[in-house]
């Protein structure tokens, strides 16, 4: 039912929707997920990876990948979007750190927007720290511009700046 890509080149990562498994299948690829992104990021900046994501936000789009490892697989990436009509809003795209500077988040995001167009979508928006150079270099490599920048939009001293792809504008 939903989409799941194998992707081909050098990388060989499976990129696939927490919609698309059975609740336990689920629930361990959230806490996986879960425990990746308390070690990446702040703890008032955690996203909750909890059961609700599964069982009833059907808006909020939780797409991880891994990467086969002999009969285990390793999740390597993920990343959440809400879908608001014609806008997704992207929350959080996380690559773990041992994969990080191998196209990994270039594909996920490349998958989201191929996806995203398919469903009808016009435009992905998302906010980012200033700070996290890494993230905004790879969106401004993905196509997002920078839309709006606000002093103190994360807390003191913090920038946010808004970002935005027109998903309509050439592929
Ligand atoms: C941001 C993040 C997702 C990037 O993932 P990644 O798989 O390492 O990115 P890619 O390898 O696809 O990089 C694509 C491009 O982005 C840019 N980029 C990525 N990491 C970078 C870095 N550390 N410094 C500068 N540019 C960087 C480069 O232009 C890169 O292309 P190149 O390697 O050919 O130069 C990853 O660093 C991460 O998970 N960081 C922590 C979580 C985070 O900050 N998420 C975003 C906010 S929610």
């Amino acid at each position: 039912m939903a989409p799941q890509r194998e992707t081909g080149g050098m990388s060989d990562l499976t990129i696939s929707d927490i919609h698309s498994l059975k609740r336990d299948g689920a629930l361990d690829i959230l806490a996986k997920i879960s425990r990746v992104e308390k070690k990446t990021f702040p703890t008032n900046e955690a996203f909750p990876f909890g059961e609700e994501l599964w069982r009833k936000k059907p808006n909020t789009r939780v797409l991880y990948a891994t990467r086969a490892k002999g009969s285990q697989s390793d999740l390597i990436a993920y990343a959440v979007y809400v879908r608001q009509k014609g806008v997704a809003l992207l929350h959080k795209v996380c690559v773990t750190e041992a994969n990080r500077r191998q196209g990994v988040g270039q594909e996920v995001l490349s998958y989201i927007q191929q996806r995203l167009r398919k469903e009808g979508c016009q435009y992905i928006q998302l906010w980012v720290d200033e700070a996290r150079e890494p993230a905004r270099a790879l969106y401004l490599r993905s196509g997002f511009e920078e839309r709006e920048v606000i002093p103190d939009y994360y807390a003191p001293g913090r920038t946010g700046i808004k970002m935005v792809l027109d998903l309509e504008r050439g592929a």
